[in-house]
């Protein structure tokens, strides 16, 4: 692709709009290759089980968005250091773990494109395999007494099993509102995309004013990165995932909100009631994903997640022009239009 130069002071994405993941990694490729070497030795273990659940998931394949995101903060705050690498191997550490859990939670059967850990392994096993990533992911900062990271990844990981709970709760409820979401959202996404540029950044400078200008931007982000997550569930498209397990495991998500709030209160009934229901077919997982988008919703969710854009892009131009801006502003166009 056409990578035009983007300093202008305008908000358009048409120019970048098919930034893909190649782009990405570009600017940062022998750091990543780096990063994997790490990632690779902190996954090390005797045990005969882990050992074959982790070479199960060194096949499947991640974007490797937050590292990359850790790289470019560090990047941006003055350069790329051995602690940019840890705290880049800690989240993805952190991540995975999570993403298993996930799946437990969610009862999904893929990811990645590959059958999903407790598919294969069942839930019992899965949670203990995301338990030894969880730890793992801390004690790579214990071990090389990095007590800032641990902080920073520890906050993170509170953040978003407190996020995964009230989702629990909100879905078993119904009383799911905007608000809400957002609060979730922000909690079990955005709370470590926040902490990839706050620890990305952190070990780049010290200077605190920068750190938390960074991790202000993570946030924004984060909460556009889930809404485009929760706008595939309404999606046709080969994600890596099934689409359509939101609405099969009744997840109430920001398209399905913002479909609500166009109904009249008997119409909002009726499809609340839908939604509700267990075990739906596939026709009926249908009917409601073309109620989203017929209602405008799923529209207007993209168009939210836009807001979050932009203000993560506002935030970002009040640094400096430099290359590595330049990348960063790369990466939140492809959070918002990426196809995966
Ligand atoms: C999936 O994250 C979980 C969400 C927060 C939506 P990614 O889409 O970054 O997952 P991988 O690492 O690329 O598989
Ligand atoms: C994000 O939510 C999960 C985590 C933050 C761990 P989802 O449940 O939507 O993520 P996917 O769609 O399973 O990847
Ligand atoms: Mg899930
Ligand atoms: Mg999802």
């Amino acid at each position: 692709m056409s990578i035009n130069t983007r300093l202008t002071d305008n908000f358009a994405f048409a120019d970048t709009a098919n930034v893909s993941l190649s782009d990405l990694r570009r600017p940062v490729e022998q750091e990543l290759t780096a990063f994997r070497t790490f990632f690779r030795d902190a996954l090390k273990t005797d045990v005969f089980l882990l050992d074959q659940m982790i070479r199960y998931l060194h096949r499947m394949k991640g974007k490797e968005l937050r590292p990359i995101l850790v790289l470019y903060a560090a990047k941006l705050c003055g350069g790329i250091s051995e602690r940019s690498f840890r705290a880049a191997t800690m989240i993805e550490l952190l991540h995975t773990a999570t993403l298993i859990h996930d799946d437990v939670v969610d009862d999904a059967e893929q990811r990645r494109g590959l059958l999903s850990i407790n598919q294969v392994w069942k839930n019992k096993a899965s949670v203990l395999l995301g338990d030894f990533l969880l730890s793992k992911g801390l004690l790579v900062s214990l071990d090389a007494d990095e007590f800032e990271l641990l902080k920073i990844m520890s906050k993170a990981v509170k953040a978003m099993s407190e996020g995964e709970l009230r989702q629990l709760k909100a879905s078993k409820l119904q009383n799911m509102t905007e608000q809400k979401y957002f609060e979730i959202i922000r909690d079990k996404t955005a709370s470590l995309l926040a902490a990839c540029t706050e620890s990305g950044a952190a070990s780049a400078t010290s200077d605190a004013e920068i750190i938390g200008r960074m991790r202000d931007i993570g946030l924004d982000l984060g909460i556009a990165f889930q809404i485009r997550d929760d706008l595939f569930d309404y999606g046709m498209d080969d994600v890596g995932k099934p689409v359509g397990n939101d609405i099969r495991e009744k997840k109430i998500t920001l398209p399905f909100i913002k479909a609500l709030e166009t109904c009249s209160f008997l119409e909002r009934q009726k499809w609340k009631l839908r939604f509700r229901k267990e075990h739906k077919s596939t026709g009926e997982v249908a009917k409601i994903t073309r109620f989203v988008h017929e209602s405008g919703g799923f529209e207007a969710a993209a168009a939210d997640m836009e807001v979050y854009s932009i203000r993560a892009l506002t935030k970002l131009r009040e640094f400096p022009v430099s290359q590595a801006r330049d990348d960063m502003e790369l990466l939140i166009t492809y959070i918002t239009t990426r196809k995966k």
